[in-house]
């Protein structure tokens, strides 16, 4: 009797539990795929539209175009990369798409819409080649947009553009190919939209729209920092185990394998920009990326590299001694880097202007290189610490942000560097020195939040980690 009473009560649990999910009260089990489960949800980007919409001016439309296919050579294109901006807004990661936002809903072919969206279709033997296509269903159902088109629609969709009072626009491009074959490829998609509004011209603008969406970027959603945050932490654990096995008889690309084996294992898609892994003389080349020089004992190896994860990308430098040791005068430099970039950092607070942290690390740089003797005119630090010391960070490295008074919820980076190239104007000791130490910093209503702060960085924790043993020199 107890055993049934116990099976009727489980049987009515199960009844009451299977009504609040049909009726979306209780969330059903959602059985995991064997792709990527922590995509940006479709609602994160729907909000992103609503947010643009909010911003835009009444009676204007928006067309977003995403990045074309880039080719490398012959039949070898590069890896496909959709413009930020674009899947910012909508999520779609494959090419030949445009986006459409209305400012205001528009009545078309009698459906209500305040948003189109135009991709590439299924096409099985295309698919066969590169890859699965979402089509319009796919993207229906994974991005939760409605209204959605195959590309080769967009010319006959029926609106009069020139009935707008603005046509926000996303910059062109001078590298479209044109498929002769495809009347729905991003070279039709953007010769149409053209044709569309070439009769009122003056109501197309681009920059607005780059102004718009630089100020939505410029502060994280709590979605996007969970990526941002997932890329650091990739970024730094592989840059530890770089520290941990790199050693004298190594060359930068060998460094520079390490570190990407790291990024890959972990499961970031790409580098977010090409590694920068200079060592000696290339250590004073900002964005040395050829990377195929052996190294040598006692130089420097500057590592500039960031994991990318679902597109957003980290960007973290350490300057390393190849030999695991600084020399005396390695040091000496590479703590006034350090000093300098702890003053930036400190100065990453709410309401300070963007060019504060730059501005501190750089009274710290021409103080440290007058008391090495490097310098004796404090104004030439610039010979020696020549580039911006922060740039917002996100979906792209350099991301999309305002400038002016930093807001909580934006990452920079801090980046100071002193580069003392052969041939400078002081003593031949410091020369081929290059040093850059470069953290990813959150604004916060408080403290600045050091994303990449578990990565040893003073030349005590530098040398420490680098004793430990890595991967390569496990028995
Ligand atoms: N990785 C390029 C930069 O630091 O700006
Ligand atoms: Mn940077
Ligand atoms: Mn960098």
């Amino acid at each position: 009797m107890k055993y049934f009473q116990t099976m009727i009560s489980k049987r009515i649990l199960l009844l009451v539990a299977g009504i609040l999910i049909v009726c979306g009260l209780l969330p059903a089990q959602t059985k995991k795929s064997d792709y990527d489960n922590d995509m940006l949800p479709a609602q994160f980007h729907a909000d992103r539209r609503q947010a643009l919409r909010d911003k835009m001016e009444p009676n204007s439309v928006a067309v977003i175009f995403t990045n074309p296919e880039r080719n490398r050579s012959n039949d070898v294109d590069f890896k496909y990369s959709p413009a930020p901006d674009f899947y910012y807004l909508c999520g779609y990661t494959e090419p030949n798409a445009v986006l459409i936002i209305f400012k205001e809903k528009q009545t078309i072919d009698s459906i209500s819409t305040s948003e189109i969206l135009y991709v590439q279709p299924r096409n099985a033997t295309e698919e066969s080649w590169t890859g699965r296509r979402l089509g319009t269903e796919g993207v229906k159902k994974q991005l939760g947009i409605v209204n959605v088109y195959g590309n080769v629609n967009f010319d006959a969709l029926s609106l009069n553009f020139c009935t707008f009072d603005k046509i926000y626009q996303s910059e062109s491009y001078n590298d479209v190919r044109d498929d002769q074959n495809d009347k729905g490829d991003l070279y039709s998609l953007i010769k149409q939209c053209k044709e569309k509004t070439d009769f009122c011209k003056s109501k197309r603008n681009s920059f607005s729209l780059r102004t718009l969406l630089a100020a939505l970027r410029e502060i994280k959603t709590p979605e996007e920092m969970m990526l941002l945050k997932k890329a650091i932490d990739i970024t730094c654990d592989s840059h530890k185990e770089l520290m941990r096995n790199l050693d004298t008889s190594m060359t930068e690309y060998q460094a520079q394998a390490l570190v990407e084996f790291g990024f890959s294992f972990n499961g970031s898609e790409y580098p977010g920009y090409p590694s920068i892994v200079g060592g000696g003389e290339n250590s004073c080349i900002l964005h040395y990326v050829t990377n195929r020089k052996k190294l040598h004992n006692p130089e420097l190896l500057v590592v500039d590299a960031g994991a990318e994860y679902h597109g957003y990308t980290a960007d973290v430098t350490r300057t390393l001694p190849v030999n695991g040791k600084f020399t005396k005068d390695q040091k000496a430099l590479y703590d006034v880097v350090l000093k300098a970039q702890l003053a930036g950092i400190k100065q990453c607070r709410k309401d300070n202007n963007f060019r504060d942290p730059h501005n501190a690390a750089v009274e710290v740089v021409k103080k440290g290189l007058i008391s090495l003797g490097i310098i004796t005119e404090p104004n030439d630090f610039a010979k020696y610490f020549f580039h911006g010391t922060s740039h917002y960070l996100g979906l792209d490295v350099h991301d999309a942000g305002t400038y002016g008074k930093l807001k909580a919820g934006s990452v920079i980076t801090v980046e100071p560097g002193i580069y003392i190239p052969e041939g400078s104007s002081c003593d031949k000791k410091w020369w081929n020195m290059g040093i850059r130490i470069e953290d990813d910093v959150l604004i916060t209503e408080g403290e600045p939040d050091v994303l990449s702060g578990k990565l040893a960085k003073t030349t005590e924790e530098v040398e420490k980690m680098m004793a430990e043993e890595g991967i390569l020199k496990k028995k």
